[in-house]
């Protein structure tokens, strides 16, 4: 890399913490020159099986590129980004962008820190208290055309977590998706550490023994005496959950998946500012029945993402593929 293509360095470094769906990191950037970078997908990190739209990973895309767009904001910098169309997903380094750093700006909303700092909180104690979270979250969703429900009913969020755990059983005893999601558990701290990417049942809040067992033994999840036992347990480690958060909007096709990832860091960044965490619930979206289930709860269709929200202990952070590894020879 040249010199003064370091400033793609330096905005990886931060932008790289951005979630996404199974910590897949899906990105990679080969800086041009100081101002212009491009940007792939990679293709071995998609998740067809569970993904099956691909929305979620394009989704990932958007909230990758909105991270960048945080950090270059913070250096006085405007982004441009000129995407490329069609995607050609037979390839493994997908063409997704181009990126241009232009213009003078104000710095972002959000501080680098609030990138670096933002977890997912899987953690099961969560406090009742809340601050008010309407506003905010109204406000980010509205930006974006989309609109955010926040649930406190204890029967609702009861009947919401009890179709959460049965698709999340079914899911996982599914062969295609379960034989996709074990590829990426993370079951000790060092097969974590070595691969920083994935599942990592640290962060899971899942001792990493119940995470093998039941990935090396799916049949457990389906069997009629031992799922209630398998599903008691997930609910268990899921714990208390005081309110759930469901988002509405475009999602299902490119332009509309990118653009809900920016607003889903905005807010994601937003919540943890407010010292709150979020846990998103994937299945209650992805798996047809639940997703009618929640439909008839909510009373509201068009959710697309569904998350516990509340204020836990900080969670543990999450592995990173290095800088050097996301960043691609000029
Ligand atoms: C679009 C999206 C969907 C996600 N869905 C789930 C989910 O269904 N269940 C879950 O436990 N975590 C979910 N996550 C959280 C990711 O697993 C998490 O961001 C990733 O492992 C990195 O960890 P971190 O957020 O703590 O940095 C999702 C994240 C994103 C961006």
């Amino acid at each position: 890399m040249s010199s003064d293509a370091s400033i793609w360095r330096e905005i990886v470094d931060v932008a790289r913490w951005a979630p996404s769906p199974h910590n897949t990191q899906p990105w990679k950037l080969r800086p041009i020159d100081g101002e212009r970078a491009e940007l792939f997908m990679v293709s071995s990190r998609r998740l067809p099986d569970e993904d099956t739209t691909g929305c979620f990973l394009l989704c990932a895309m958007g909230i990758f590129i909105e991270a960048i767009r945080i950090v270059v904001a913070n250096r006085g910098r405007g982004l441009v980004v000129s995407r490329k169309e069609p995607l050609d997903i037979s390839q493994e380094l997908i063409p997704f962008a181009e990126l241009a750093l232009v213009g003078a700006s104000e710095p972002d909303e959000f501080a680098d820190s609030a990138i670096l700092g933002r977890r997912t909180s899987r953690l099961a104690r969560q406090s009742d208290s809340l601050p008010d979270l309407k506003r905010p979250i109204d406000e980010i969703a509205r930006r974006y055309g989309h609109r955010a429900e926040l649930t406190r009913d204890p029967d609702a969020i009861a009947q919401i977590m009890d179709t959460n755990a049965n698709a999340v059983m079914h899911d996982l005893a599914d062969a295609a998706y379960g034989g996709e999601i074990r590829t990426w558990y993370r079951f000790t701290r060092a097969h974590a550490a070595r691969a920083r990417d994935g599942l990592d049942a640290r962060c899971m809040n899942v001792p990493w023994y119940e995470l093998w067992f039941s990935s090396r033994f799916p049949i457990l999840l389906r069997m009629p005496w031992t799922r209630p036992l398998m599903k008691r347990l997930y609910r268990r480690r899921v714990g208390h959950v005081n309110a759930v958060l469901s988002i509405r909007g475009s999602f299902f096709e490119r332009d509309a998946a990118e653009r809900a990832g920016a607003m889903l860091l905005r807010l994601w960044l937003n919540l943890h500012e407010l010292g709150v965490g979020m846990h998103p619930f994937g299945n209650l979206v992805t798996n047809v029945t639940a997703h009618r289930r929640l439909t008839e709860l909510l009373g509201t269709d068009g959710v697309w993402i569904v998350a516990r929200v509340g204020r836990t202990e900080v969670p543990p952070r999450s592995h990173r593929l290095e800088t050097k590894e996301v960043l691609l020879a000029s």
